[in-house]
């Protein structure tokens, strides 16, 4: 049994590494300060005695160095980070969480002897790409500041992976979505906000002809890389894409929502933004050669489970 630390753990792919961690028999400690996480993620967890909350923000270098000292983990997953809305609007604050938080976990991993690091960077680093699928040796284009701290991220792992001898894997996710994802994440925009807007007959806007398109992965799956990364001896220091290598469009995943929801949409269709990436499609190639993975939930069987929750007053 392995103690695993997980920095977002009370979010969105963080809750459910937890929950894979702790099926599998380890014991679990959780660092997040529910800036974006739930409390309805780490409750079932709560009396569990191989489940351990830690409320601290990880841009503390004294907290960070607290719950390393007093958990003495051997594997952690760094999945807390602030999302791509909030890091436009908050700037310092996404440096302070992104980047300064990000070092404080590579260093105390560092000074503890962690035997693997994995860790969520973004697809958001290709920027709106030249080709799909987007390999992983796809040119850095990002326009954004969460971007820019993805990148920043991957380069401090490097950079200490082979100072430091902290052996990394980090995951460039794509359009991730489940049924615990906060609703102030920017990727909620469309699948989630249209889930709950259509539901409550609010209007939704669509960019330009609906053509746009997004390659969703469940969060369980996302989850499900991290922990096959972090028990693989043999893969170490390199990034993966996290896709479906499926591209699902805008008006597909409208037509899906009204389907399982029963209900016709209020659609206003404005200008496209030129700003806005047009595709999205992982090449899954170097991840299935080198993990094995393979994504288990589809797009129509992660929208219904999202219906259901929402229908069961869970959301
Ligand atoms: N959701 C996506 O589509 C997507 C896409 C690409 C990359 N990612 C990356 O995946 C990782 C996990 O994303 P997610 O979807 O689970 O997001 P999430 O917001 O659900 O989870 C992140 C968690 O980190 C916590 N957190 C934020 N700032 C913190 C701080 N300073 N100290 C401690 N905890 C803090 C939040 O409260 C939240 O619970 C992030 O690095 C994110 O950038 C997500």
């Amino acid at each position: 049994m392995a103690k695993i630390l997980i920095t977002g753990g009370a979010g969105n792919i963080g809750s459910f590494i937890a929950d894979q961690c702790l099926e599998m028999g380890h014991s679990v400690v959780v660092v997040d300060n529910f800036y974006n996480g739930k409390f309805n993620n780490v409750k079932q967890h709560l009396k569990n005695e191989n489940y351990s909350l830690e409320t601290i923000d990880i841009g503390s270098h004294e907290m960070v160095k607290y719950v390393f000292d007093k958990h003495k983990p051997e594997y952690v997953s760094h999945q807390a980070s602030l999302m791509i809305m909030d890091s436009d609007k908050f700037p310092e604050k996404a440096i302070d969480t992104n980047i300064k938080g990000t070092f404080n976990i590579i260093n105390a991993c560092a000074k503890s002897g962690v035997k693997k690091l994995t860790y969520g960077s973004s697809a958001s680093v290709y920027g709106n790409p030249r080709f799909v699928p987007v390999t992983e040796d796809h040119p850095f284009d990002n326009r954004t500041l969460y971007g820019a701290t993805k990148i920043a991220k991957e380069a401090l792992m490097h950079s200490w992976a082979y100072s430091h001898n902290v052996p990394f894997v980090g995951f460039r996710y794509f359009n991730i979505y489940s049924e615990r994802q906060g609703l102030g994440a920017f990727y909620t925009q469309v699948f989630q906000k249209w889930i709950h807007a259509i539901y409550e007959g609010r209007e939704i806007i669509m960019y330009g002809d609906g053509s746009q398109t997004l390659d969703l992965v469940h969060s369980s799956d996302a989850a499900r890389a991290n922990v096959l990364a972090m028990f693989n001896d043999e893969v170490k220091n390199e990034h993966f894409n996290v896709g479906t290598g499926i591209e699902t469009s805008l008006k597909e995943i409208l037509s899906l929502i009204e389907n399982l929801l029963g209900k016709k949409a209020k659609v206003k269709y404005v200008e496209s933004d030129p700003h806005l990436v047009k595709r999205r499609c992982a090449s899954v190639k170097k991840i299935s050669d080198a993990l094995g993975f393979k994504p288990q939930v589809t797009v129509n069987d992660g929208t219904k489970k999202y219906i259901e929750y929402l229908l069961e007053g869970k959301i």
